[in-house]
């Protein structure tokens, strides 16, 4: 078999979900390219070290620029925060790497856009942005729903994405919460996902209004090395800093196609840990998907005999539904980490066969549009086209 090997930059969160989806992908699905475990990327060598011997990358190295120039590196996964996308996939493109790279695409439209132009002169390389939820069964039964006019003329998207992770005002100021580190709150980090299944399901957005709260504006500083997302040990040597990014923002958005839609997004709302929730409403039926229960999907239809109207869950495990014959028999759900071996294997799919992987870097500079002229709009508390 074909074998192209990966550099993985990063190894806390995003590595380990990445470092699974890369090990396993080949194992679960019939690929004409097996990708190998090269080397993985990070600043502690000894944690580093730890993290390879784990999940079975072959070499370690704490300087990126120097995996991104090996020749024999033919992918570079970008599992770092967002300061970082920039330079690092530009740095890939230029010495004609293929790009797997975790959302956002990068700090703000203008990196975005830089991005999206570099990879438009190689032809051949295959760029992604990690929006795993697109690969989650359930959301590509409703997408088929959809396509299939089973939900006819869409009015309306109604989505929020709410987690609780900084509630605690002990919760130290982590990369995610500095805006020169992350570029944006959860709007970026959390709404970025929404956005993007809301192009994906329902389509073009046109224009969009916003509103943003901070409701702890300074952090006792993070021990940087013991820190990742989800959770914070701070340096008790080391004060304070301001948090300089939203914590939470309501968006109101108008279609291209008519629907309204809104979007909630907030690390400020106690017991919902990765709740990513949609409801979709059309001429015809409705769909709701929450994460929490990603094998469902419910689905209403105005088709069925009044009688026996009402939302049904479908569960999303058949041989048929997107993903499922690599996996297990109906009934045996999938999980989480699912998704991005999904991600991986149409990512190889995409360089084999020569065709573009969606969402890509275009996806992620439209998203960025659409995100920042959320915060622009809260700022300067008007609608704003995008
Ligand atoms: N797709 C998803 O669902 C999802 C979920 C969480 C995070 N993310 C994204 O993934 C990215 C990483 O987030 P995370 O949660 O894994 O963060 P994390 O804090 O858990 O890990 C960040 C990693 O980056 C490394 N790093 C930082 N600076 C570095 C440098 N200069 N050189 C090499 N390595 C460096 C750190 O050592 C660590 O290994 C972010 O862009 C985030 O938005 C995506």
């Amino acid at each position: 078999m074909k074998t192209m090997n990966v550099g993985i930059i990063g190894y806390k969160f995003m590595g380990k979900a990445h470092s699974n989806a890369w090990s396993r992908a080949h194992q679960f699905f019939d690929m004409g390219i097996k990708p190998v475990m090269k080397v993985a990327c990070g600043r502690h060598p000894d944690a580093l070290r730890e993290f390879a011997d784990n999940w079975g990358w072959e070499e370690i190295e704490t300087d990126w620029k120097k995996v991104v120039s090996r020749p024999d590196i033919d992918i570079i996964d970008i599992c770092v925060p967002q300061y970082l996308h920039f330079d690092i996939a530009m740095a890939a493109l230029k010495a004609g790497k293929h790009v797997f790279c975790e959302k956002p695409l990068a700090m703000n439209v203008e990196e975005a856009r830089l991005l999206c132009e570099e990879a438009d002169m190689h032809a051949g390389l295959i760029h992604y942005v990690n929006h795993n939820y697109r690969r989650c069964p359930a959301v590509m039964l409703a997408k088929q729903l959809i396509d299939e006019g089973k939900i006819g003329r869409i009015f309306h998207w109604r989505g929020a994405y709410l987690q609780d992770w900084i509630v605690d005002p002990n919760f130290p100021l982590t990369w995610h919460l500095q805006a020169d580190k992350a570029g944006m709150g959860p709007q970026g980090d959390l709404n970025s996902h929404s956005v993007d299944l809301a192009r994906f399901l329902i389509g073009e957005i046109e224009s969009v209004s916003c509103m943003t709260a901070n409701f702890i504006t300074e952090r006792v500083l993070p021990d940087e090395a013991a820190s990742g997302t989800f959770n914070g040990t701070a340096d008790t040597t080391a004060g304070k800093g301001k948090v300089t990014v939203e914590d939470a923002a309501f968006m109101h958005v108008r279609f291209t196609n008519g629907a309204l839609g809104s979007f909630e997004t907030t690390r400020f709302a106690p017991g919902r840990k990765n709740y990513n929730y949609f409801e979709i409403y059309g001429s015809k039926g409705s769909l709701v998907f929450n994460l929490e229960r990603m094998n469902e999907l419910q689905f209403f239809s105005l088709e069925d005999p009044s009688y026996a109207q009402g939302f049904k869950t479908i569960m999303v495990t058949e041989g048929e539904h997107a993903y499922i014959s690599g996996w297990w028999p109906p009934g045996h759900i999938i999980g989480y980490e699912h998704e991005f071996v999904h991600a991986v294997v149409d990512f190889m799919k995409a360089i084999e066969s020569k065709t573009q992987i969606f969402p890509n870097f275009h996806d992620g500079l439209r998203g960025l549009e659409i995100l920042s002229a959320g915060l622009l709009s809260a700022k300067e508390r008007k609608e704003i086209r995008v």
